[in-house]
């Protein structure tokens, strides 16, 4: 998730640009860039780390003067964030700039197909093909006012995946173009001036008149003509005008009070994301990204995951599907305990790291003392050229974004996500699974974006609950087989929340000591498998709802559509979409994300910031 902004008017292009990208910091801030296009022609700086080295850098040597341009705050998936693979990336002939936000899934196939033609790329990502690709279609066209907008269109019908591009032309000093398809884009219309934008935070101290641009439109946005919108093929198409009435801090919510809830809500993109671009048509797994070879994976004959909190409960829920797709032993650890207990470790063994900082002190520790012991390392993680990735042997990002509240949500689905997709990929290399048993649950993980959707739509009586509970002393939280670490993850986000005691067991061990903690009137959120799964599971939960309820806990079951065998035992029964049970967890997270945000909202707690907590614990 980047941040993208355009403008065309009369003020400083390089102003408004920059001033926009602050707006959008939060989106992406591993580097930043910006361009702007006059009567001299395009001109171009760009820098790793945040926006404030840009900043530095324009202080320097400024640009010169325009009232036309384009900006970028990156958050990496493909190349390191550095000066080379920052935005913008500029065309071999320097004549277009390019900013983009998404993934260019047959990026490869068109880098090849640019080398094999001479063009010589200079950066690791993406989006510099489509600089090039931009540049060429342009000089296929014959001059018209909106050759830059064919231009697009012609690069645009050539593309697979998710993009958001803005672009600018050395010969067009009043116009900048812009395209879309499953990423967001937004025109701002002022007085004589336009603005382009992945979101609205970008420009609305400028104009509160928005056009949110559709699936696979191009827009331009010029001095004299205004604002065009057609579809890929050239056809006239419109926009959805609206009139935004957030203020700026809000805007950067999208909305939303907290950030966590703009990232509850970001969710379905999140497992969309880490599965684009890794799921061949065929529904075969690709992870070219990972540097293992598939000897050395075939060698594997045990698997540790090492992680802490959220990302620590992803690897609890991905164990079952580890084990069962793969048939490999995998131990789940916590990395503060790892190293001290002395590991059995040697060169046939996996050790798998998640975090989503790829900073956790105690996770790199873990992750150093297993690479001593001549392991090989998987890193997990969200943060593009962070320490983790930098000190495995292999790394599968998850492209969640950057998330901004300390309360990990869209990671810790994209965690898991991940965790199946290199459970998969095990399987597959290891001859386990068959490739059309792989491509079956590759199909179930293309399903889940909606699925959890679905859930989404349905969280209102939640919201109510987390009202009603924002004062009770203590929740509890039960679940079996992969519902156990989604009980432990409800918990923990209660916790560090609502700083209410609360505490996530086994459905089988209530009985061997938790049960003791039941009162009257105890809230007890119970997590329910599907009765379509291990249906003696089902039965076993159901049982624990009962003898639950027998001593006066009052009873949240988290069930699937259609399961009714629990309305005679719940006080309330929250529907989550009918899924495969491993994939469940993905939408039984989501109400439980919800209720901790609701009760700490409630308790008039700063959700984003709760106390005692820092997004990344670079201590041991
Ligand atoms: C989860 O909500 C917390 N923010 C915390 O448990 C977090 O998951 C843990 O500190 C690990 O962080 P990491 O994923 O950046 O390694």
């Amino acid at each position: 998730m980047c941040g993208i902004v355009g403008y065309v008017g009369q003020q400083s292009a390089l102003e408004v640009v920059v001033e926009g990208l602050r707006r959008m910091e939060y989106r992406g801030y591993d580097s930043a860039g910006v361009a702007i296009v006059n009567a001299e022609g395009l001109a171009t700086d760009k820098r790793a780390g945040k926006l404030a080295n840009l900043e530095k850098s324009l202080a320097e040597v400024p640009l010169p003067p325009a009232t036309a341009g384009i900006g970028h705050t990156r958050w990496a998936t493909h190349g390191a964030p550095n000066d080379v693979n920052a935005h913008p990336h500029v065309s071999e002939h320097g004549d277009v700039a390019v900013v983009h936000n998404g993934i260019i899934e047959n990026f490869a196939e068109l880098r090849d197909e640019l080398e094999r033609t001479g063009t010589e790329l200079v950066s690791e990502t993406d989006t510099e093909v489509t600089a090039h690709l931009l540049s060429r279609a342009y000089a296929d066209l014959p001059d018209r006012p909106d050759r830059l907008a064919a231009a697009m269109r012609v690069v645009c019908r050539r593309l697979e995946g998710a993009f958001t591009l803005v672009a600018v032309h050395r010969d067009h000093d009043g116009t900048v173009v812009g395209a879309r398809r499953s990423s967001p884009l937004v025109a701002g219309i002022g007085t004589g001036e336009y603005f382009l934008a992945s979101d609205v935070a970008a420009f609305i101290a400028h104009t509160r008149d928005a056009l949110e641009l559709g699936e696979d439109q191009v827009v331009e946005i010029d001095r004299e003509r205004g604002i065009n919108i057609t579809d890929f093929d050239g056809h006239p198409a419109e926009g959805n005008e609206y009139h935004v009435d957030w203020d700026a801090g809000a805007a950067e919510k999208g909305g939303y009070a907290w950030f966590m809830l703009k990232e509850i809500a970001e969710q379905p993109a999140a497992v969309a994301d880490t599965l684009r671009g890794r799921l061949s048509a065929g529904g075969d797994i690709v992870l070219d990204e990972v540097r293992l070879s598939e000897e050395d994976l075939r060698d594997v004959d045990k698997i540790f995951v090492i992680a802490c909190g959220t990302a620590y409960h992803a690897g609890l829920v991905a164990k079952y599907a580890i084990e069962h797709w793969t048939r490999i032993p995998c131990e789940v650890e916590l990395a503060s305990e790892f190293r001290y207990r002395d590991p059995v470790l040697d060169r046939s063994t996996l050790v798998i790291a998640i975090s989503q900082s790829g900073e956790t002190m105690d996770t790199l520790k873990a992750l150093r003392h297993a690479k001593e012991q001549r392991a090989r390392i998987l890193s997990i993680c969200n943060t593009n050229g962070s320490t983790m990735p930098r000190e495995s042997d292999a790394v599968l990002y998850t492209r969640a974004g950057p998330e901004v509240a300390v309360a990990s949500t869209k990671c810790f689905l994209a965690q898991i996500t991940a965790c199946y997709l290199v459970a998969l990929y095990l399987a597959r290399v290891r001859g386990v699974k068959y490739g059309d048993e792989v491509a079956a649950i590759v199909a179930q993980l293309r399903g889940m974006p909606a699925l959890i959707e679905q859930t989404l739509a349905t969280m209102e009586p939640v919201r109510e609950l987390g009202r009603d509970l924002a004062t009770a002393p203590t929740v509890l939280f039960l679940g079996r087989h992969v519902g156990y670490p989604i009980a432990l993850e409800g918990a923990l986000k209660l916790k560090e929340l609502a700083y209410i005691h609360a505490e996530g067991f086994a459905g089988g061990e209530l009985k061997h000591g938790p049960i003791a903690l039941i009162d009257h009137g105890t809230p007890v959120v119970v997590i329910v498998p599907s009765p379509r799964g291990r249906n003696i599971m089902h039965g076993k939960v159901v049982n624990n709802i009962q003898e639950v309820r027998a001593r006066g806990g009052r009873m949240i079951v988290i069930a699937e559509e259609g399961d009714d065998a629990v309305n005679a035992f719940a006080d309330l029964v929250i529907r989550v979409p009918v899924a495969p049970t491993l994939l469940a967890p993905l939408l039984t997270s989501v109400p439980l994300q919800v209720l901790a945000c609701e009760i700490a909202d409630a308790r008039g707690n700063d959700v984003d910031q709760p106390r005692n907590l820092a997004k990344s614990v670079t201590v041991e």
